[in-house]
């Protein structure tokens, strides 16, 4: 996390902000935090006399700073990801296409070693500017075209966040070792009929299909209740096991 040095969060508010430059005072809407502050951790006060908790970054901070480019995977789908395929400090990953990096940073953050393709150049861009401000060893990035093929060997997870993944399969199942999982990320249910469709004539089997929905509750005094929206529809998720 190289970019982000410190988070400060107003203590009354909640309101967070990310330091990049520890060197010079932090202005805040509640008054300036002095650099000589900014370098300890626990609370401080700003000029106006506020509350700030000031602590170090972890993943989670800089995963909420990340450089937006295309849609990004969200955590209520990040988290049954890693936990249906068990993602480890063994796992040698594959993920395509790359986009913003939420998934592949997400991954990259606890398996041994993950390749991410990504195809626009724009995107890839992108990518590799949040790539870099993580600061992370163990991601391998593509200008590639996966549809064109998988170089890696004995992959453990292939995650697919990309308009047509049928087009992998053929590919995936020679990168993939037998019993790994692959998991694809796919909007609309005609494209989930495609492609479980085409998965039937391979060697990659399909486990389940789900789709996660995500309401939060306020909880304030009195009222307990859920919010009125949420964070609804954004993909199907396709969990398979290569046999
Ligand atoms: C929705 S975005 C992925 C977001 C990403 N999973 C994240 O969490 O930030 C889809 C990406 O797939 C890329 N893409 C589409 N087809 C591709 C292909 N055949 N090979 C590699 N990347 C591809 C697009 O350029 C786009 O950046």
């Amino acid at each position: 996390m190289r970019n982000i040095k410190k988070i400060l969060i107003e203590q009354k508010t909640g309101k967070k902000y990310f330091v990049k430059d520890l060197d010079d005072n932090f202005h805040t809407s509640a008054g300036i935090i002095s650099k000589k502050d900014l370098v300890k951790n626990g609370i401080v006060q700003s000029s106006k006399k506020k509350s700030f908790f000031c602590f170090e970054p972890t993943f989670i901070d800089f995963w909420e700073n990340l450089r937006k480019g295309p849609q990004i995977v969200q955590q209520k789908d990040i988290g049954l990801i890693l936990a249906k395929t068990g993602v480890n400090k063994n796992s040698v990953v594959v993920d395509a296409g790359g986009g913003s990096g939420s998934l592949c940073l997400s991954l990259a953050n606890i398996c041994k070693k993950i390749t991410v393709y990504e195809v626009n150049k724009g995107h890839f861009d992108i990518l590799e500017k949040n790539v870099k401000e993580f600061g992370a060893k163990n991601i391998t990035l593509k200008h590639q075209n996966i549809y064109n093929g998988i170089d890696e060997k004995n992959v453990d997870i292939l995650t697919l966040d990309l308009p047509e993944p049928w087009q992998v399969l053929d590919h995936a199942e020679k990168a993939l070792k037998v019993g790994s999982f692959m998991v694809v990320y796919l909007p609309n249910l005609t494209q989930v009929k495609m492609f479980l469709d085409t998965a039937q004539r391979t060697s990659i089997t399909v486990l389940e299909t789900i789709e996660i929905l995500e309401r939060q509750w306020k909880i304030e005094d009195r009222i307990m209740r859920p919010e009125h929206e949420m964070l609804g529809h954004t993909a199907f998720l396709v969990f398979c096991r290569k046999f």
